[in-house]
């Protein structure tokens, strides 16, 4: 075990991390977090290192906070994404990254569709890589971002209560969340149109409710979670209007949370349907939080998996 507690190749899915791994990522990200308010926002920790960027879905905080987080920490990025790339001319994925791997990089950041494929890479090459989205799977530096942005909030994770509202069925965030909280000591309530709640979802340890208001009475904390038309083969609720008269969160419906519980929302909003401006805007939103936490957060995953604190120790 190496002297601070982490000693993983890859970041692939909360649920392979112990209580004491989390811990030991969101305490690495305050280290990084005072970096964002310096003049001159970069220090040499990862000089020398190389990270590959593989996007193959679209991606504006993921990717562009892993960027800016490379840069603060003096990596050399290089980015990809599946429009760019050998793909298109029908290699496989195995093939680019064993070509990538021929370069040497030290650590690969992937988001993918099909859920297992950061696994499959880290299987099969030397870099480590990190998982910034599969599929309906895991994002676990969005989980990491968020309990980051609670503690932050609350002050703690343990003893909260937190509700977790929407497209449950489709979401990496709220899977990840889950097995992130609930390692933590949080209760997390799930609620959505039953079109879009996994039979099996109570077995991973949440209450499951059919509406907003009861999810959220006495909720610390509300994640709202965006509807994933492009993981939907066929609609699942009869009209935006009548999804956010269901499921919107309003500032009348708020009332039911716990006097000054934190609003949450993954992005990227759809403001209207699963959550009022007045509410995404309003005093008790963390949401642009999360995003500035985003990148201490991944700053913080970049260093432990470089092997940087060992070659220091
Ligand atoms: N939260 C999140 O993953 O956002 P992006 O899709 O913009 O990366």
């Amino acid at each position: 075990m190496s002297p601070i507690g982490w000693d993983r190749k890859d970041l692939l899915a909360i649920a392979d991390l112990s209580p004491a791994e989390i811990q030991l990522v969101l305490d690495t990200a305050d280290s990084f977090r005072e970096i964002a308010e310096r003049p001159i926002k970069k220090v040499p920790t990862l000089r020398g290192r190389t990270v590959v960027n593989l996007f193959f879905e679209p991606s504006t905080r993921t990717r562009s906070s892993f960027e800016i987080a490379e840069k603060r920490l003096s990596a050399d990025s290089i980015n990809f994404s599946s429009s760019s790339s050998g793909l298109v001319k029908g290699e496989s994925l195995v093939d680019t990254a064993r070509n990538l791997e021929a370069m040497a990089p030290d650590m690969i950041v992937i988001r993918h569709a099909d859920p297992g494929v950061p696994r499959m890479l880290a299987e099969r090459i030397a870099a480590a890589v990190i998982n910034a989205g599969d599929g309906a799977h895991e994002h676990p530096t969005q989980a990491l971002l968020d309990a980051y942005t609670i503690r932050a909030a609350k002050g703690r994770i343990e003893g909260l209560k937190v509700a977790i509202v929407g497209d449950i069925q489709h979401s990496r965030v709220v899977r990840s969340n889950i097995y992130l909280l609930t390692k933590m000591g949080a209760s997390v309530t799930v609620a959505g149109p039953r079109t879009m709640m996994p039979a099996e979802i109570g077995k991973l340890g949440v209450r499951v409710e059919d509406n907003l208001e009861d999810a959220i009475r006495g909720a610390d904390v509300v994640m709202m979670l965006r509807i994933q038309l492009e993981r939907q083969s066929r609609s699942l609720f009869p009209s935006e209007r009548e999804y956010f008269m269901l499921f919107g969160l309003t500032r009348e419906r708020l009332k039911a949370a716990k006097r000054g519980a934190i609003i949450l929302h993954p992005g990227p909003m759809n403001r209207g349907i699963e959550i009022a401006s007045e509410v995404a805007d309003g005093p008790y939103s963390v949401i642009l939080d999360q995003v500035a936490n985003g990148v201490a957060i991944r700053m913080a995953v970049l260093y432990l998996l470089s092997g940087v604190h060992r070659e220091i120790a």
